[in-house]
């Protein structure tokens, strides 16, 4: 009977999403927040099976996740596919669905597909027997949180639900350190008595290990801003070094100088301005995208037009990325071989959406290349799926026929004409390029991301070109 209250008593979180937000967040709230018991549910089967699988092999790869599932799973986490079931037992449920571009429609290639969210909410409306704090996660344009409330108005029972946005600031491969030291947890809600207490119960969960200090509540329109508004600033940087490292390209400056003595400025500072092929991921180009359509729906022409250069940048960087290494090969690369190496956005991480390596490998495929994709962590049957999205059913087949897939570096350059460095992976910085130009007639490698010391491959390097040095 004691056990049984002590039970009933536990706290109950739902979050439905077990994707890249969900399944990190949550693990971080389960490990920190010992009385609340934690369950992420989620329409995908596979997802779901996997999060309860093997701890090597979680659907989700981040640096120290799998150690903090070890501790909490079928503890205070658990993972479950029961979503209705999970829906009416919690107080508190947070939204970590998918929010991708809209495809079709009003606003298509700019607005974000809302139809995820208001599929969960119309769930959490039709199962809901008792009071609910509803918790927007995942990144959502303005007037989200208010949709949601609309939705949930469909429920009739005499219970009150609040809707509190709490974006989600994680960057992927190092989701675990920024959940645990953030920088700052954002919270906002209505600003109304129920609306307060909703805020203060979320940043309770947080307060189990993130000082008062870091947690700012505001409003809900200036909390689903705010996150749009980091994204943009952050992209804007990227974008605003990548655009002078074209100016480096063709004068004798050098782009890592330039940034050195721009981020020691401490009013700028250091971080996010290294130039690259383009930036990736699944959020910068959406939220962007998200925030131009925002401004053009207000007629705010010129603002709207300011944002999207950031995106106009990164297309640009990565289609001279392309046009650099055919140059450097004679302007003619059909059925020459290019080797990948690296498919995801970024290091550490097993996420491939809007990476780099798809538009450049993309672009190299319909010049007439053959290419040869090595990356430490991406499966093959991702970067076939990548093809095939971003080629659209434009003879699929023809081109995927002249991608091959390697499980080492050595093998993938093995007779290559080019070597393309499109993720920064710690792998790639050591690499013995000596024993690489043993087996290619002419050693070219264009780094994407600028990891190699051009004065130290000199010697067994042919032709190096990088973003923003034209040394060599
Ligand atoms: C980003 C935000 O950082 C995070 O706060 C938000 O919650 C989600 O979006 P993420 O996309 O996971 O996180 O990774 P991030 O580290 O921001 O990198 C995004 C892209 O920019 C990557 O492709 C990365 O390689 C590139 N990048 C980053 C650069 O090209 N140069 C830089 O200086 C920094
Ligand atoms: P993010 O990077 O935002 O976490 P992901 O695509 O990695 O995005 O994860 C989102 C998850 O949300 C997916 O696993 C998807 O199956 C799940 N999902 C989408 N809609 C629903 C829904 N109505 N109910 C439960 N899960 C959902």
């Amino acid at each position: 009977m004691v056990i049984k209250e002590k039970i009933e008593k536990r706290k109950q979180i739902c979050c439905i999403g077990a994707g890249y937000v969900g399944g990190p967040t949550m693990a971080v709230i389960a490990l920190n927040c010992p009385d609340y018991d934690i369950t992420v549910v989620d329409i995908n089967k596979k997802r779901i099976k996997s999060w309860n699988g093997d701890i090597e092999k979680l659907p989700i790869y981040e640096p120290g996740l799998s150690e903090i599932v070890h501790k909490t799973r079928n503890k205070n986490l658990f993972f479950s596919n029961q979503v209705d079931q999970a829906i009416k037992k919690a107080e508190i449920i947070f939204m970590a669905v998918n929010t991708p571009t809209k495809q079709e429609g009003e606003g298509k290639g700019m607005a974000t597909d809302l139809s995820f969210v208001e599929d969960c909410a119309k769930r959490i409306a039709m199962n809901s027997e008792s009071n609910k704090i509803i918790v927007e996660k995942s990144t959502a344009p303005l007037g989200t949180a208010m949709r949601i409330s609309e939705i949930l108005q469909t429920n009739k029972m005499p219970i009150n639900f609040e809707v509190i946005s709490n974006p989600e600031f994680l960057a992927e491969g190092t989701a675990i350190n920024d959940l645990q030291y953030p920088d700052r947890v954002l919270i906002g809600g209505e600003e109304t008595k129920n609306g307060n207490r909703a805020v203060e119960k979320i940043a309770d969960i947080y307060r189990n290990w993130v000082s008062d200090d870091k947690i700012i509540t505001t409003n809900l329109w200036s909390s689903e801003l705010s996150k749009l508004a980091s994204n943009a600033f952050l992209a804007q940087r990227i974008s605003s070094i990548n655009s002078l490292s074209v100016l480096c390209d063709v004068t004798g400056a050098n782009i890592k100088q330039v940034s050195r003595a721009i981020g020691a400025d401490s009013r700028i500072g250091d971080k996010f301005l290294e130039a690259s092929v383009g930036f990736g991921g699944s959020c910068f180009k959406k939220d962007i995208l998200n925030l131009v359509y925002l401004c053009k729906f207000y007629g705010l022409d010129e603002v709207s037009e300011y944002w999207h250069q950031v995106v106009k940048i990164n297309l640009y960087q990565k289609n001279r990325f392309v046009s650099r290494i055919i140059e450097n090969l004679d302007n003619n690369i059909r059925n020459k071989k290019i080797t990948i190496l690296g498919w995801a956005f970024k290091k550490n991480t097993n996420d491939t959406r809007e990476s780099a390596a798809i538009d450049v490998s993309t672009r190299l495929l319909k010049k007439g290349a053959k290419i040869t994709v090595y990356d430490p962590m991406v499966s093959k049957e991702s970067i076939i799926y990548d093809i095939k999205e971003n080629f659209k059913d434009q003879m699929t087949s023809k081109f995927l026929s002249k991608i091959k897939f390697s499980d080492n570096i050595l093998s993938a350059a093995k007779d290559s004409d080019c070597i393309a460095i499109l993720t920064e992976w710690d792998e790639f910085k050591s690499i013995d390029w000596s024993k690489v130009s043993k087996n290619t007639s002419s050693l070219f490698i264009a780094d994407g991301r600028n990891i190699l010391d051009s004065e130290q491959i000199k010697n067994s390097v042919d032709k190096y070109i990088s973003v923003g040095n034209s040394k060599f």
